[in-house]
Order: structure tokens, then C-alpha cells, then sequence
């Protein structure tokens, strides 16, 4: 009986030993984290099929990056991707783009190329990381430092093999230099054998960008939204993937997320956890949310005291589920500059109706009774 019991146990440890956490949240995920977006993907490799570029809007991680690269790895064809976050001036967004060419393409076909630039970089190889470094000498104009490097991408793109660009978090490109937005259609149009895709998550600067009449990109391209996972695949995901096949919990889950890619493989992250190694069974999803929501204690203190009064206002209406926010109290313009505030901080977002981005802070606001 005891020796039984001691290999029941042993073996239990050991399967736990090899187990690994089917939720993953954080990064891209791909191949058995991915799921569904067939529809999207498709419209992304159709629209690379073509001459057109791509504008691929939603808000913070919900599964932009994910999704272009499953894609990418679809169209195999070479591909560069430039965050416009990292970026801090026109030079530096060259000196990027160059970067990512010599990824793809090999120095005895670049060469020549480069030699022509009317500002001729510095290269050379840092032997710690088999890597290529690039550096432009500090000049005054540095827009035909980007106007050189945006032609060698259409010099080194073939009909066969065309180049595709992605510009990420592409609404930045608004804080780098003044006119740098005219600057960049004025070239991108005249390059023939090249797709573009732009990302962005701050979604109202994204419509200013390609939505508005008077801006050099208006209507751009083909303009996409990326809404979140349609909750029957979300919730068979999960289910697959829970150790016990608990329907209650995979509800709870998604009630309490509502679908958001990010949160709800965060939280069904936890809740793996609870069952597989702490063995919880009563009301996992809560005892879940609960160990969050404490974690990011710190955070959202943080959070809750960089905000202005209105901000804070507004924050805790959502919090109640207080709609619709006219109903505050507040004057019109107040209410209106503060929600414009919080969504462009990625606080909120709207759907159907606004809402707090982050359901864990949501539910410390609730909790904390702020
Ligand atoms: N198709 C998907 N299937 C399952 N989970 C997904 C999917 N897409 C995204 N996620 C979840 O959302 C998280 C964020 O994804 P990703 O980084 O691709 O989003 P993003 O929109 O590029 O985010 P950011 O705004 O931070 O750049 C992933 O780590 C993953 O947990
Ligand atoms: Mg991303």
C-alpha cells in the first residue's frame, strides 16, 4: 500500500515534472499557441499578393505581431520588420532599415549598391554576435540618408522574390520629424515592387494617419482591424488545454477577459498552474485572478496615482460599469479630452462601449474601491 502510494506519487511528480504550460501570453506566439485568424491571414497574403500595401490596426496586444509573422511565414518571401517605437530620428530609422537589408540580402550584392549613397555608411561585423553593424557619419539633411536606403529596398527586391516591408507602431512616425509623414508616402509611392505593412496600435492616430482627407497617407492601402478572438475558438482552445475538462471554467475565463487575446491566455496561463501543480478545484478561475490582480498590486498603485482627477473619474464609472459616461456629471469637453487621454495611454478602449483595457486593473479599481 505504502509502496503503492510512494510510486502513485513518484509518478505524479514526474508527469508534472514534464509538463509544460499550454498558455503563453507575452510575446508572438505561433504554430500550437495560434489560433484561429484564418480569415485575417488569408486577407493579409491576398493584399501581398498584389501591388497594395497593408494597415493592420488594433489595440495593444491583441495579436498584430503574432499574426504578420504567421503570415510571413505563409508568403515566404524576405521580409524586414522595423519597430517606429525603437526609433528616435530619421537617421536612426535608415540606420534600422539597413540593418535589417544585410539580415536578408548578402554584402557582395549589397555593396555596390551602397557605394552609390550620397552619405556612405560605416559597416562593419561585430564578431560577438555575428552580427552587421551600420552607422551613418551625423549630417545635416538626413533625409537623403532615408531616401537612399528606401531606394536600395526596391533595388534589392525582385518581382520573383519581393520585398515586403513592416513598419510597426507606425503612428510614431508622426513624433520623429516634422514632414517626415510626406516624405515617406512621396517615396513609398514611386517604388514599384515593394508591400508595406504598417502596424499600429494607438488606434486614433492611426485614423489621422490614414483615414484623414488631408493626410499624405489618407487611403493608403488596404485597411484592416483587428478585433479579438471569436470567443467559440477561444473557448475550444482552452478547453483543449485545461488539465480537466471543466466547462464552467473555461466560461469564466472568457466572461471575465472578455476574449481579449492577451489577458485570457495570461489568465488561462494561471489557472493551468492551480490545477496542475497546486491541485486547486474550488472556484480556480477566481482564486486566479485574485493571485494576478495582488502581483500587479505595485503597478497599479503606480498607475492610479499618475492620473489627473477627471482621469481618475472616469476610470472608476467604467470600474462600476457606470454607462454612459454623459451621465458623469462632468462637462462635455472635460469628459471628452479624458477619455481621448485614456485611450491613447492604452487605458481604455472601446468596442461595443468603452471599457478598461486591463480586467485586472479593472478589478483592483473595484476591489480598492477607488
Ligand atoms: N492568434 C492568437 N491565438 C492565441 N493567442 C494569441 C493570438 N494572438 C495573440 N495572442 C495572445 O496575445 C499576446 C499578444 O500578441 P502580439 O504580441 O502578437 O500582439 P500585438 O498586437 O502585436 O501586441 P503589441 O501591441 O504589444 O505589439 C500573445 O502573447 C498571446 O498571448
Ligand atoms: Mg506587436
Amino acid at each position: 500500500m505504502g509502496y503503492n502510494f510512494y510510486l502513485c506519487e513518484k509518478f505524479r511528480n514526474e508527469k508534472i515534472r514534464n509538463m509544460r504550460n499550454p498558455f503563453k501570453y507575452g510575446t508572438i506566439v505561433e504554430d500550437e499557441f495560434f489560433t484561429d485568424r484564418q480569415q485575417e491571414l488569408q486577407e493579409i497574403v491576398r493584399t501581398m499578393n498584389s501591388e497594395n500595401h497593408l494597415i493592420l490596426i488594433s489595440p495593444r496586444r491583441f495579436g498584430k505581431s503574432s499574426l504578420v509573422m504567421k503570415a510571413m511565414k505563409q508568403i515566404r518571401r524576405p521580409y524586414l520588420i522595423v519597430n517606429l517605437q525603437q526609433v528616435v530620428s530619421t537617421q536612426d530609422l535608415a540606420t534600422k532599415l539597413l540593418k535589417e537589408v544585410f539580415k536578408i540580402y548578402k554584402w557582395e550584392h549589397l555593396k555596390h549598391l551602397i557605394r552609390r549613397f550620397r552619405v556612405v555608411p560605416t559597416i562593419s561585423t561585430n564578431p560577438m554576435t555575428d552580427s552587421i553593424d551600420v552607422a551613418f557619419q551625423p549630417v545635416v539633411d538626413t533625409r537623403v540618408i532615408l531616401e537612399d536606403v528606401l531606394a536600395l529596398l526596391s533595388h534589392v527586391s525582385t518581382p520573383e522574390r519581393q520585398l515586403i516591408v513592416v513598419l510597426d507602431e507606425f503612428q510614431e512616425v508622426m513624433a520623429l520629424e516634422k514632414g517626415l509623414d510626406k516624405q515617406l508616402r512621396a517615396i513609398i509611392q514611386s517604388q514599384q515592387n515593394l508591400n508595406y505593412i504598417f502596424l499600429g496600435s494607438q488606434e486614433s492616430m492611426m485614423e489621422e494617419i490614414f483615414e484623414r482627407k488631408k493626410s499624405p497617407f489618407y487611403h493608403f492601402g488596404k485597411l484592416m482591424r483587428l478585433a479579438k478572438i471569436p470567443r467559440e475558438e477561444f473557448y475550444d482552445y482552452i478547453m483543449q488545454r485545461l488539465p480537466a475538462q471543466q466547462e464552467d471554467v473555461a466560461t469564466d475565463i472568457l466572461q471575465f477577459t472578455s476574449c481579449h487575446p492577451y489577458y485570457t491566455q495570461q489568465l488561462a496561463s494561471q489557472v493551468w498552474e492551480l490545477m496542475t501543480y497546486e491541485n486547486v478545484k474550488e472556484q480556480v478561475v477566481e482564486v486566479a485572478i485574485e493571485r494576478l490582480t495582488q502581483a500587479h498590486d505595485l503597478d497599479f498603485e503606480r498607475m492610479w496615482m499618475n492620473f489627473n482627477r477627471t482621469d481618475k473619474r472616469v476610470m472608476q464609472m467604467l470600474g462600476k460599469g457606470q454607462l454612459p459616461l454623459q451621465q458623469s456629471g462632468l462637462p462635455t469637453s472635460t469628459l471628452f479630452s479624458s477619455t481621448k487621454r485614456l485611450m491613447k495611454t492604452g487605458y481604455i478602449i472601446r468596442a461595443a462601449a468603452y471599457d478598461i483595457e486591463d480586467p485586472f486593473f479593472k478589478r483592483w479599481i473595484q476591489q480598492n474601491n477607488k
